[in-house]
Formats: C-alpha cells, structure tokens, sequence
C-alpha cells in the first residue's frame, strides 16, 4: 500500500463504488436520477457523435482525399474502437459518473487522475465552444436564407471580427486589392467597423446566437436528466431521419464515375483527413459520465458505446460515399458539403432541410458534453480534488446543479468572443490524451484480460504481434514518406511532421522542435515493444494506446505547447487545492492502492 501523502495514491475500485454511498442501488443513486436505459445511452451516443464533423469538416477532408476517404472513416473507426473497448471495460468495471478521470484515479493515481480531469475539459467544454460557433454558422445562414438579418456585429466572436478588419486594413493600406480578402475577412471587417463602440473603442464583435443556444442547452441540462434525455431522443431521431433521407435521395444522384479515381492524391491526400475524420467520432466516450443515471450500467454502457460508434461508422462511410458520388470531389471544400450537394443537383428544398437538421445535430451534440462536464467535476469534487460545491446536488431536478452552472458560463463566454481555429485542434489534443490514458489504464489493471467485469476487452497475447505491427507501421511511414518527398506529412491544416504549419501565425515552417513529440513518440514505441515482448501485453489496449498517441504526434507543436500550458496550470490548480484536500489525503481515507 502507497503511503496516502504519495501523489500517486490510487483509490481501490472497491472504494470509488461506495462512493456513492448506500443508495447506489436505488433509482437515485447519490442524489442523481436512474432513468437511462441502453437505448437512452445509444442515442445519447448518436447525440454526441454526429455533429459538426460530418456536417462540416468532411468537405475538406473530401477536397484532400476523394472518394477513398470512405476508407478513413474505417480505419479511425478501427481505432475509436479499441479505446471504446477499454472505456467500455472500465465503464463495466467502476460504473460512476467520473468517466476517464475516475479510470485514471484507479489504475494511475491521483495526480494522473487530475490531469486527465483537467485535459477533459479540453474534450467537453472546449468542444462544446467549437460545436456552439459552428451551430451560430448554421443557424445565421438559416436566418439569411428566410430575409431574417442578424447584425454582422451579433454573429461573429470579438477574435474573428478583429483578425478581419486587422487583414483588410493591411490590404487597404499596401494598396493591394480587396479581393484578395476571404468572405470571413470581408465579413469580420463589416462587423468590426459597423460594431457600437464602448469604453476605451471597444468594439462590441460577440457572437449572440452562440452564447444563447448555450445557455438553453445549459438551463435544460439544470431542469433534468429526464428532460435531457428526452430531448436528446428526440435530437437524435430528427437526426436520423435526415441523415436518411440524405442517404435514399442522394444515391439517386450518384454517378459512379465521380468514384474515378478513388484516391486522387493517394494516401497522403486522405491522411489529411485524419484531424476531421476523428473529430466527427468525438463523443462516443461521454456515455460514460452518466453511469451513475443508468438503470443497469455495467450492462448497458458497454453496449450503448459498442452499437453507437457502429451506427455511425456505418452512416458516415455510406454518406461520404454519396456525397463523393453526387459531385466531383474537387466540389466538396465547403463548410456545408451535405447541403451543398443537394443545392448542387437542383434539390434547393432538401438542401435547406439538411441545412436545417445540421442546427439541430450540433444542438444535441452541445447538450451530450454540456451533460457530460459538470459530472466529471461532480466526481473530482467528491474525490476532494474541487470544491464541495461542485458535488451539490439539486434537491428539486437531481442534478449537479452549480457544475452545470459554472460549464454553462465557461462555454457561453468564451463561445461569444473566440475564434474557431484555435480551439478545434485543443479540443483533439485533449481526447486523444484521454483515450491513450484510458487504453494505458486497462494495461495497468487488467494487462492479461483476467478481470471478472461483465464486460472485458479481448485478450490476445501481444509478445509478437506488438512489435511486428510497429514494424510494418514505421516501414510504411518511412516508405511514404520517402515517396512523397515528405509531403506525406502535412495534414490538412499543415500541422505535422517536417513541416509545420502554426495555427497561431498560419505560417510554415520546419525545425527540430516540430519533430520532438514525433521522435518521442517514435521511443516510446521501442519501449512498449520490449514491454510487450516481456509481459505478454493484451494486444487491443496496447494498439489504442499507441494510436491516440500516434494520432496526438499529428497535432504539431503549437498545440502542443498550448496543451503544456493547460496542464501547468491544471497542476498549479492541484498542488495549491486538491492536493490538501484530497479525500485520500485525510486521515480518515478509503483504502489506498
Ligand atoms: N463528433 C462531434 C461532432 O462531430 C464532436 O460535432
């Protein structure tokens, strides 16, 4: 037993399940409402899953890929799996609303279960402040489309609008023309120099509509698990229904020689989709937090998560199939590609229903992780690593009632100013950490598949295979690489490898930094090689492990160095509150492992 002062303290599974106490088997399990069952989870999934990814980033990844992008959406299926196999074990193993950061308290450690609560919020809050600038997209241009004109001032973060009058202004003033300013540019300008002024020439640029869909999504998250839950099934079935109909009427407009060539920039054209491709599978793990409203959770989660990244795999390789069949791939760079096909072949109706059900997908997305937040701070509050108010439970609607306030605020204010660019890649940077972490746990508890769980990942012996893998992976990156004269390794937004493309500047570059998380990567591959050679790793956890970590190393250093930034702070947060008070901390402490 570790010494309860160690920051590697771990709490024993046995301890996280009493916590919530006595009435975990009752229908309020810790003051919280069991009402979901596993069809309630899956749409939930679906709820999280589909959104502003298939919606929005899958035309670019189109442009870059083609037609073969279909095949992306397998393979980074492939890899959502595994870590959804060992959320799922997890999920089976400690049902609590903590999700990866309760996971990472029982295989890691406390300080481990910190920063992996900490990187959450990247994945929750901060995804949520993309999905809300996104859903303000949509809906402004819904607006536009029936005559109803928002002010460009009230639709846009005070971030764009700067950045668009600050790049029209050096045109104007090197004499070059406007032309050459993007629509965002032009518009970001108009707001800017149209805007009221206040104090100091402030000028009032805040995206209105971003900040109101957050704050009712937020008010419905406060009234209910009940109430979420119906309307996120409800979301979901609207959803569903459209994703069809795009499906039916489209493959009617297919013409199978758009499919020729299939990968019109080979590989490396369709690994550039790879950011997108795994953003628009975000979602499938905030199941998890809701454990402790499930009517049968180690039953039912692994389930709902297993039927929920199906259905949509399943969804997103047919819809990239008649969305590349309908056009030329070279059409498909937009932000709206679903309804853009449809406006492209005549149908002007259906394009604006898709339009119209994208507001909605990304609605029931905000609503999943604005869920999903303030019950990870609910479990750190509990654990003593935040204060007790995060822990308080609504005596009326049972739910966390202040955490889901302060989520509220933490996505409604920044979603009014920030631009959309700097958070998506955090939002990445953050669940690929906690996926590698969660695959990481399952190799600490359970590395030989022994576990007693209802629900266990597969165990297959990785002596051999984890190195003759990791050899035919770094054969084929070399070969690539070396064939595509290291163009291999620039991603759609330029961000990996070699060459560098910074998302604060947007400019190019190269240098030994922007290969450190690439080299490091490259080592610790060796390490878990002889690892897996001498303890016979499970194949499956180690697989996802070095995928979320492989898929991290794309992301660039930019981002990384912002992640480093999140994290010190997160460790500032630690050490001056949850360190002192940690439940494990106090003399009276559950048993340590
Ligand atoms: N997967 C979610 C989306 O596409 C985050 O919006």
């Amino acid at each position: 037993m570790r010494s309860s002062t160690s920051l590697f303290r771990r709490k024993t599974i046995a301890a996280i399940l009493q916590n919530p106490p006595a009435d975990h088997e009752g229908p309020v399990a810790g003051g919280l409402a069991r009402h979901l069952t596993v069809r309630d989870l899956t749409a939930l999934g679906i709820a999280a899953i589909i959104g502003a990814g298939i919606f929005s980033t899958i035309g670019k990844a189109s442009l870059d890929g083609g037609p073969a992008v279909s095949l992306l959406f397998v393979f980074t299926a492939v890899a959502c799996a595994f870590s959804a196999l060992c959320y799922a074990q997890f999920a089976a193993t400690i049902p609590v609303s903590g999700s990866a950061y309760t996971y990472a308290y029982a295989s890691f450690g406390e300080l481990a279960a910190w920063i992996i609560g900490w990187a959450l919020i990247m994945e929750y809050a901060v995804g949520n402040i993309v999905v809300a600038i996104s859903w303000s997209d949509y809906f402004t241009g819904l607006l536009d489309g029936i005559g109803l004109h928002l002010p460009l001032w009230l639709t846009m973060g005070t971030q764009t609008g700067h950045a668009g009058y600050e790049a029209v202004m050096s045109l104007m003033q090197t004499g070059r023309p406007l032309a050459e300013a993007t629509p965002t540019q032009m518009d970001g300008y108009k707001a800017w120099t149209s805007a009221p002024e206040l104090f100091n020439g402030f000028h009032l640029v805040v995206d209105l509509p971003a900040f109101v869909i957050t704050v009712l999504i937020t008010a419905l998250v406060y009234v209910g698990i009940k109430e979420s839950k119906n309307a996120s099934n409800l979301l979901v079935l609207l959803k569903l229904i459209v994703v069809f109909i795009v499906i039916a009427v489209g493959a009617f407009y297919v013409q199978p020689a758009n499919w020729h060539p299939f990968a019109p920039n080979g590989v490396g054209g369709v690994l550039k989709g790879v950011s997108a491709v795994f953003f628009a599978y975000i979602g499938f793990d905030a199941i998890s937090t809701t454990a402790e409203e499930c009517k049968n959770p180690q039953r039912d989660l692994p389930k709902a998560m297993m039927y929920a990244l199906v259905i949509c795999t399943v969804l997103y390789v047919i819809i990239t199939l008649v969305l590349t069949g309908m056009v030329s791939y070279k059409e498909l760079g937009v932000g709206d590609p679903l309804s853009f096909v449809f406006a492209k072949v005549g149908l002007s109706r259906l394009s604006g229903l898709v339009a119209v059900s994208a507001v909605f997908a990304m609605a029931s997305v905000l609503l999943v992780f604005q869920l999903g937040q303030p019950r990870i701070w609910l479990t750190m509050s509990r654990d003593g690593l935040l204060p007790s108010v995060f822990a308080r439970i609504h005596p009326r609607f049972h739910t966390p009632s202040f955490a889901t306030i302060v989520t509220g605020f933490f996505v409604a204010v920044p979603a009014l100013i920030l631009n959309m660019d700097l958070v998506v890649d955090l939002t990445s940077i953050g669940t690929l950490f906690a996926f590698a972490l969660v695959c990481g746990g399952i190799l600490i508890i359970d590395p030989y598949g022994r576990s007693e769980a209802r629900f266990k990942v597969p165990y297959i012996n990785g002596q051999w295979l984890v190195p003759l893998i990791l050899a035919v992976g770094a054969f084929l990156v070399v070969r690539y690489n070396a064939a595509s004269n290291h163009e291999f390794w620039l991603d759609a937004s330029g961000q990996h490898g070699w060459l560098q493309r910074d998302a604060v500047s947007d400019k190019v570059t190269g240098g030994f930094a922007h290969q450190i998380p690439t080299l490091v990567f490259f080592l610790f591959c060796i390490a878990l090689s002889v690892l897996s050679f001498r303890k016979k790793l499970s194949l499956l956890p180690t697989l996802g492990l070095l995928i979320n970590l492989y898929l991290m190393t794309e992301l660039g250093i930019s981002n990384w160095t912002l992640f480093f930034v999140w994290l010190l702070i997160g460790l500032a947060v630690y050490f001056t509150y949850g360190y002192k008070n940690s439940k494990l901390g106090q003399p009276s402490a559950p048993a340590t492992a």
